[in-house]
């Protein structure tokens, strides 16, 4: 979708006008007769976000009502859903090009929109003979935003978009070989180092879990390293972001049954949200040392497949009895935790993974079941900053005496602990690995990928997390200090 802003005046407009109407106020701009103007009111007053079309044939003017009497973070959501709705209501209708103007809103709620719009136009089209109509071009009142803060939120969408694209391909055209190479590319386009490991070279770090997960494939794993420092750097030791970069999982020997296992392309969606972080902090410039460590593999019952009772030795020493194999998400993880303590000395890890069923059995698919150790502070900022862009997290509690439920009677930990409180046990076993150092954790099971549309998410992957995220990087002095 193209964005251009212009000056515009919403009565003399040729085409298609979407008009974004936040109080009573606005109503004297609006480019509609008595009559129409009553039949608003009597709408708006029946639904406060009611989107109403008026028929100027061959075009419509799509009137989006929204309330700014609610609190930021609602009215600005509320924008992005209706956003959602207006495209559909456009690609319906095969429809080329929009204005969109409106009265009575702030910039943020314009961005809002334009977020939503743009959000929503995404389709994962690459294997259809005849792609889904999209909506091209947008011409956006520049009231309201300057070019340079557009082309700072495109350059984030932009991400958001290649994030959903590597998550919705297969792992039959998509292993860890070849986002490993991917990312590479971008990396080398923006003057971010990366650095990859190979299968022997993780084998000669002894990543004991990466090792373990990747035995039943006939692909190798990859360990990549982005390291993103600019000069202008806030921070004095970096910031470590880990993923989880599961390419397909199948569970392994403790196969997933049935239905169960479609859809686990998607088991890839924290590394890639992580990179993709990553890389719309290098895009922006934003000055923050950030360091992305991403463990990549699939994980298949092949030949020499690990199994349940398996002793892993993980980089860090720890030994880990192999209870379930399909919890191989936490392996992998604990080793790039691991070795992000070990190696960079991070001031603060935050790790994004869909790790665990339970999440979404416990939240649904309405934000990131969320933990911390040693990070009160930046933890408090980051549910704060996620209220704000509407990608929540919810915090899970973090006792002590979920510590034994992952002791093991023959190694320092096992893998998973019994069928109760699954996402925090999880987290504790990757909290084991972060040691001393500020960790959050954000189980994205429920989140990174929709099984049906929702709001301006269409179904599949959705880059939950990436405005968060970036968002938190902006305000980032403020836990610095
Ligand atoms: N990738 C899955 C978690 C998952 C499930 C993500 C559904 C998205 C949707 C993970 O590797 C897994 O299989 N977890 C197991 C853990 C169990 C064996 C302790 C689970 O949640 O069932
Ligand atoms: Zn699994
Ligand atoms: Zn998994």
């Amino acid at each position: 979708m193209q964005f251009i802003l212009q000056q515009l005046c919403p009565k003399e407009q040729e085409g298609n006008v979407i008009f974004l109407y936040g109080d009573e106020v606005a109503e004297r701009n609006l480019p509609l007769n008595k009559k129409e103007v009553e039949y608003l009111k009597v709408r708006r007053a029946a639904d406060a976000k009611a989107i109403v079309a008026f028929d100027r044939l061959p075009y419509k003017i799509y009137v989006v009502n929204f309330d700014s009497e609610q609190p930021a973070n609602v009215s600005q959501e509320n924008l992005r859903r209706s956003a959602g709705k207006v495209v559909e209501m456009l690609a319906a209708t095969k429809e080329e090009s929009v204005v969109v103007t409106g009265e009575g809103l702030i910039p943020e709620e314009m961005v809002a929109f334009l977020e939503g719009m743009e959000l929503a136009n995404y389709s994962f089209d690459r294997y259809k003979n005849s792609p889904k109509h999209h909506l091209l071009t947008v011409f956006v009142d520049d009231t309201f935003l300057s070019q340079e803060e557009l082309n700072r939120n495109l350059r984030l969408w932009n991400r958001i978009y290649w994030c959903r694209e590597w998550v919705n391909l297969p792992v039959a055209d998509f292993n860890a070989e070849e986002f490993a190479s991917e990312l590479e590319d971008i990396a080398n386009d923006l003057g971010v180092k990366c650095s990859i490991f190979d299968k022997k070279q993780i084998e000669s770090l002894r990543m004991g879990g990466l090792v373990a997960v990747n035995k039943g494939s006939v692909d190798e794993p990859r360990f990549v390293v982005l390291e993103y420092k600019p000069d202008s750097a806030i921070n004095a030791q970096p910031l470590a972001l880990v993923g989880k970069g599961v390419m397909y999982d199948t569970g392994g020997l403790n196969i997933k049954p049935d239905d169960y296992m479609q859809e686990m392309k998607s088991d890839m969606a924290g590394a890639a949200t992580m990179a993709s972080v990553l890389f719309a902090a290098a895009d922006n410039n934003l000055p923050v040392h950030i360091v992305a460590l991403l463990p990549l593999t699939d994980s298949r019952p092949g030949f020499n497949a690990y199994a349940a009772d398996d002793v892993l030795t993980m980089y860090d020493g720890t030994t880990v009895e192999v209870v379930n194999t399909d919890a191989e998400g936490r392996l992998i993880l604990a080793d790039a935790i691991a070795y992000a303590v070990a190696a960079y000395n991070p001031e603060l890890i935050i790790d994004a993974a869909t790790l665990t069923g339970a999440a979404v059995r416990a939240i649904s698919t309405f934000g990131i079941a969320a933990m911390q150790q040693h990070a009160e502070n930046p933890f408090s900022l980051l549910k704060i900053i996620g209220n704000q862009v509407y990608e929540r997290i919810a915090e899970f509690p973090f006792w002590p005496e979920y510590d034994k439920m992952i002791e093991s009677d023959v190694a320092d930990l096992k893998n998973c602990g019994s069928a109760q409180a699954g996402t925090i046990t999880a987290g504790k076993f990757l909290a084991h690995f972060a040691k001393s150092t500020p960790y959050i954790h954000l189980d994205i099971a429920g989140v990174a990928y929709f099984t049906k549309p929702q709001d301006y998410f269409c179904h599949g992957a959705s880059g939950y997390g990436i405005r968060l995220l970036y968002a938190f990087l902006q305000t980032y002095d403020m836990v610095n200090g």
